[in-house]
């Protein structure tokens, strides 16, 4: 969506601290091969979610999947990837608490069932996770949410804005202490919602929710490309996105969702949901902070909310970003694939240019 403000007196070229990335899907096999190098080229960090077939349920399997992304890494890369386990009706307190412990991972990510890809075996009724989550709240591991209900009756755009009220908000009530990351925020509610929580109740924002409205889906035909779960909402929503992103809260931290599927996947009577955006991902939100006059506010939101939030320690490294053209590719390889990446073809504002002391 083109957006008329620019702040005509921000540099040139900015450089931040290194950001890290609190959401993304890398898949698996072949296709993790390609899509990795995106995203370990701009972040130095990031939360790799578990929704494989069969999912990262287990310590275990956590363990096996972090050595197959670390195995995959272009040479040389510093890359670290951050592990959540999924959460279903029959994980274990112990395992997840020995996840924790053990630094295998960081996190455990709550699917309701069916809410989105791969997610058939998620959590069926968040009782059936009571043990768990009070273990969680007591040796402070984090839970991540994708927050929507599934219900048929329940409106596919309304899902987020009940799952707070029936869901999250009993949730916080039960385990007051629990620490959650309400993942990649799509509406006002949950802006609203998080911004109103304890300092212990955080948000991903993902480049497109701040970008794309509900009717850039259908801007000329239906666009499968644009087409993510949470579903783009109207604009009211996406602005109060911006505003949140943007107002230095440390509430709010850089969550791409990128969520690659493979072109056929997308183009077909029942595509997939899910944006590739790794590879534009900081090209995408300079614009946004640019064009809300905040680029000076990008590095909180890219680079220090999301460690603080997990007590982790700051990147040391430096990117530079500049303002010049960057020429998004019609498809990117993927395995035996192509996947269409988020703005393909599309030429963007800003340009990644690696690492400072390299450009
Ligand atoms: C994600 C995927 O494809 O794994 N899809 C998406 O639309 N975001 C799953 C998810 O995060 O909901
Ligand atoms: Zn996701």
């Amino acid at each position: 969506m083109a957006e008329q403000r620019f702040d005509d007196t921000a540099p040139a070229s900015l450089v931040i601290r290194q950001p890290d990335d609190w959401h993304v899907h890398l898949r698996d096999g072949a296709m993790m091969t390609q899509v990795l190098a995106h995203t370990a080229r701009q972040f130095a960090r990031a939360i790799v979610m578990p929704n494989l077939t069969p999912p990262v349920t287990t310590t275990q399997l956590a363990n096996g999947y972090r050595e197959r992304i670390l195995a995959a890494l272009p040479p040389g890369s510093t890359f670290e990837p951050l592990m959540a386990i999924y959460l279903t009706d029959h994980s274990q307190p112990d395992d997840i608490a020995e996840a924790f412990a053990r630094g295998v991972a960081v996190a455990c990510k709550l699917y309701p069932a069916h809410a989105t890809t791969n997610s058939a075996a998620g959590v069926t009724d968040i009782r059936h996770c009571h043990a768990v989550l009070e273990r969680m709240e007591r040796i402070g591991m984090p839970l991540l949410v994708h927050g929507e209900v599934t219900r048929r009756e329940v409106d596919i755009f309304d899902r987020e804005a009940v799952f707070i009220d029936e869901v999250l908000a009993p949730a916080l009530r039960d385990f007051p202490a629990l620490k959650v990351v309400f993942e990649h925020i799509t509406t006002a509610d949950a802006a609203n919602f998080v911004r109103d929580a304890p300092a212990h109740v955080a948000a991903t924002i993902t480049p497109h929710h701040l970008e794309i409205n509900r009717t850039s889906l259908f801007e000329g035909g239906i666009r499968p490309h644009l087409y993510c779960l949470p579903v783009a909402k109207r604009e009211s929503h996406r602005l109060a996105l911006r505003r949140a992103a943007t107002s230095g809260s440390a509430k709010f931290f850089l969550g791409t969702d990128s969520a690659p599927h493979a072109i056929g996947a997308k183009e077909s009577a029942c595509g997939c949901a899910g944006i590739f955006n790794a590879p534009v991902a900081m090209e995408c939100y300079a614009s946004v902070f640019e064009e809300e006059g905040a680029l000076g506010r990008l590095e909180g939101f890219a680079s220090e909310h999301g460690p603080a939030f997990y007590g982790l320690p700051l990147n040391p490294r430096r990117i530079r970003l500049e303002r010049r053209a960057m020429e998004v590719p019609a498809t990117i390889a993927a395995g035996d694939a192509r996947i269409v990446p988020y703005h393909a073809g599309a030429s963007l504002r800003w340009s990644f240019a690696g690492l400072a002391d390299q450009a």
